[in-house]
């Protein structure tokens, strides 16, 4: 699905246990996958597994999905070979996790560079879309590299109770350069116009005339738009950035950051992250416009070396000055 797993997820679950004629309350734990996949879809599955495990009063337990792959990989195994789930992360990048032959977690799950996965010696069975990535000769490639939600049920029921509700998985590139990325405190995702709420919230805390959900989630769906979510250490929202291509060059729509997340480098790290994105696009120009009055964002891009290049007077509703600001990428 494109858009509207939200509304989906709860009526499929409801139709599955009818079909299977099982009353909810004899439902004794559930099984989720913690990524990494995509932010909306963890999300939403993981809100919905820790939703019912509440109201059931039942353990939920979290699977990786590169675990939920190797269980699959696990099932055929006949010469009981290692086991590699690898997920291809594009860019020279690929999420990996070993296994013993019966799918035991012999690595916790990372994101590497194809260089940097390390294969067992001998014959391995390899699982995932990055799988063709770094097969050797010898080794086995698993067909349907997909979950398999009957396979995970059986791995819960046997699973101890981590006592704790599962977590979504992020995992970093392990290239961003940024400080706030390399410290591990903050990553920055693709905005997608299901996330026009969250980025509509933080402008409320940021602008005096917030934009609406809607209006932002027209913005992200215009192809010509550019948007990063910033998410800190517990996946909150902390920051997010907007810009639209034009041709060779891009405007920066709006930048916003949590008003408890300020003064920490976050603003400037948008701005660098977007910059060498959309250069790597063939983008070699940002521009702006910034009202005279707002001294912090005027810092900032004096920071980040934009240069002034004109005035427009009034521009704004209260009468304020426009400041015309660009920087090459
Ligand atoms: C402008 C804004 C995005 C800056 O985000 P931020 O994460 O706090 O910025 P950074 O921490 O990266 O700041 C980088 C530099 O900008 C300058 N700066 C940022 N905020 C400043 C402030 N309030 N006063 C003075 N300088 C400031 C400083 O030089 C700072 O470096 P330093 O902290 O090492 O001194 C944030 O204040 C905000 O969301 N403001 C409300 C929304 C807004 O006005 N957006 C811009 C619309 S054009």
């Amino acid at each position: 699905m494109a858009k509207g797993h939200a509304e989906a997820l709860a009526p499929m679950v409801e139709a599955v246990m009818a079909e299977a004629n099982v009353p909810f309350h004899a439902l004794t734990r559930i099984a989720v996958t913690t990524g990494p996949g995509t932010f909306t879809g963890l999300r939403i599955a993981l809100a919905f597994a820790r939703g019912l495990g509440l109201a059931l009063q039942i353990p939920v337990i979290g699977f990786s999905s590169l675990e939920a792959m190797a269980l699959r990989a696990a099932r055929q195994n006949p010469q009981r070979l290692p086991i590699l789930a690898i997920i291809d992360a594009r860019r020279g990048q690929a999420y990996a996790q070993s296994f013993d032959a019966a799918a035991n977690a012999k690595s916790s799950p990372a994101i590497l560079l194809l260089s940097e996965v390390t294969l067992p010696n001998g014959p391995t069975r390899l699982i995932g879309s990055g799988a063709h990535l770094i097969a050797r000769a010898g080794d086995e490639i698993a067909p349907e590299p997909f979950p398999d939600a009957g396979l995970l049920a059986r791995a819960a029921e046997t699973r101890p109770d981590p006592g704790h509700p599962p977590h979504p998985l992020y995992l970093r590139p392990s290239d961003a350069k940024p400080q706030l990325l390399l410290k591990g405190q903050m990553q920055l995702i693709r905005a997608v116009p299901e996330h026009a709420s969250v980025l509509a919230a933080l402008h409320s805390t940021a602008f005096p005339t917030a934009w609406d959900g809607e209006f932002i989630a027209n913005l992200l769906q215009n192809p010509a738009t550019e948007g990063r979510l910033a998410l800190g250490p517990d996946d909150m929202p902390q920051g997010f950035i907007l810009a639209s291509r034009i041709l060779d060059e891009a405007e920066i729509l709006t930048i916003a950051v949590h008003p408890k997340a300020r003064r920490k480098g976050l603003g400037s790290m948008m701005l660098a992250r977007l910059c060498e994105e959309l250069g790597s696009l063939g983008i070699s120009r940002l521009f702006l416009d910034v009202a005279e009055s707002n001294t912090s964002a005027r810092a900032l891009y004096d920071a980040a070396g934009f240069a002034q290049t004109g005035r427009r007077r009034a521009y704004y509703a209260d009468g304020d000055d426009a400041i015309l600001m660009t920087r090459a990428c």
